[in-house]
């Protein structure tokens, strides 16, 4: 049986949510092109779309706003970000950022020359945007378990060992840029990478003379599920495990809008290179603003700091990691597939197998993402074929491995009982699966289609 965990806070402050109607929301839906992204969120019930930047921050971190120092220059909130970012992870060089992407738009450009392999777990789909944007190619080699949904396996984020060093070997190390393990693994289904994974990615770059990058977004995550599930480290203090982990790499790009818990933020963080940190530096100045603020008010700085002590308390975590099981476990217990089990930071519906009728590119993720919004104002998100997009030389639409619902849970926002309203409504959907129909596009942008396009429901 599903269990639950209750929350380890109170709520002081309450934000009304709307309830529509079903004949609002079909109105709604159709006037956003069938794409729950251009959804207003006003008419939005519980809002599973992402998990960035839609965390609560707790009253230490809006407390910490008014002691913003808004000095352009040296303002004292980035000297405690770096302090906080120097004692959590053991890195010298801290770099604010407006979000992950400005961490990433930075740091690439010194480490990528062109036409060179960037070898990840599985790359976010921003990051995947600018490896090629700094003229690299990005190259996904995550265990196979990653791709069988049923299966259980605790770590399917990690990295296929046998992968990486054949595509060292085959390509040159001359021809890799370096290698990024995404903690955890957001495209695999919010999947931890274990610290042996860890730990081995970096010996294989040692041995080859490439350089490891940490994508960061949810380590507190990864930790907690390497506390739980790594023989010798149950009875490490989080805080440990994230030295540790970090300790295998170079530096991190951090999107602080997940764990950090803040609704904005990123950073790049450099162990000990100081020619690199120069060298992103210079980037950052034209790119997000000056080397103490980088995009970030001073207020912004502070409540970044507190988030990511908040964010690596091991009875939040327990808390948080146990939502995002009850919703899966209800799921399953209903009778609804999904990756299995369930990641850090959502739940990934099975789509294909639950409405096998609907061919890949007819798009069963973007059906059933907007069945459930019609059913009950949920919005979660596909990650599928859809978002895949087409193939830039043929112009064909590329076949994604899974075709996934994203049902993706803000941090500290909403109680269990909101996940029992996605779970019943997922629930019903599955007894009328079979009458679910597939959707074709109306107009598609050239890039990063599934943000602006817009569809229609098959007959
Ligand atoms: N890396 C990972 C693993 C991410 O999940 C994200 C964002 C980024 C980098 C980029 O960070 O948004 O702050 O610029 N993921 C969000 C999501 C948007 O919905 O999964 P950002």
């Amino acid at each position: 049986m599903a269990k639950r965990v209750p929350e380890p806070f109170r709520i002081k402050m309450v934000e009304p949510l709307r309830v529509t109607t079903r004949e609002e929301r079909e109105r709604a839906l159709q006037e956003a092109g069938y794409n729950v992204f251009l959804l207003k969120a006003e008419d939005v019930y519980i809002d599973l779309l992402t998990d960035s930047g839609t965390g609560a921050m707790s009253d230490y971190q809006w407390a910490g706003l008014m002691l913003g120092d808004e000095s352009y220059a040296g303002s004292k909130n980035y000297f405690h970000l770096r302090d906080v970012v120097e004692d959590l992870f053991g890195y010298r060089y801290v770099v604010p950022t407006h979000q992950g992407r400005g961490a990433e738009q930075v740091l690439f450009p010194c480490l990528i020359k062109k036409g060179q392999y960037v070898l990840g777990n599985m790359h976010f789909d921003t990051t995947r945007a600018h490896i090629m944007l700094a003229g690299g190619k990005p190259v996904d080699l995550v265990i196979e378990e990653a791709f069988d949904t049923s299966t259980w396996h605790p770590f399917k984020g990690n990295f296929d060992l046998n992968k990486l060093e054949n595509f060292i070997k085959e390509h040159g190390t001359e021809n890799i840029a370096f290698i990024l393990i995404t903690v955890t693994c957001n495209s695999a289904g919010g999947q931890p990478v274990s610290m042996e994974n860890i730990r081995a990615v970096s010996e294989i770059g040692r041995k080859y003379g490439i350089r490891v990058f940490i994508d960061a977004a949810r380590f507190a995550e990864n930790a907690y599920f390497i506390k739980q599930r790594e023989p010798g480290y149950e009875n490490k203090p989080i805080k440990e495990i994230v030295r540790e982990m970090f300790s295998y790499a170079e530096g991190f790009t951090m999107s602080a809008k997940k764990d950090a818990i803040v609704n904005i933020g990123g950073l790049l963080a450099i162990k000990e290179d100081e020619d690199l940190f120069r060298r992103v530096q210079v980037n950052l100045v034209p790119m997000e603003g000056f080397i103490t603020y980088g995009g970030l008010a001073g207020r912004d700085m502070e409540a970044l700091a507190r988030g990511l002590e908040e964010g690596i308390q091991e009875e939040y975590l327990h808390y948080r990691i146990s939502q995002v099981a009850y919703l899966g476990d209800r799921l399953m217990e209903g009778g609804v597939p999904i990756q299995y089990p369930t990641g850090g930071h959502a739940v990934f519906v099975d789509a294909a197998k639950l409405l096998p009728h609907i061919p890949w590119d007819q798009f069963p993720g973007v059906a059933l993402s907007n069945e459930l919004y019609l059913e009950a104002g949920v919005r979660g998100v596909e990650i599928g074929s859809f978002l895949m997009g087409r193939d830039p030389e043929t112009g064909k639409n590329l076949r994604s491995p899974l075709e996934l619902l994203r049902l993706t849970i803000p941090r500290r926002v909403y109680t269990n009982d909101h996940m029992d309203v996605v779970a019943d409504a997922l629930i019903a959907i599955k007894e009328r699966a079979h009458t679910i129909k597939g959707v074709e596009i109306e107009y598609e942008p050239p890039v990063l289609r599934h943000f602006l396009a817009r569809l229609r429901p098959l007959k």
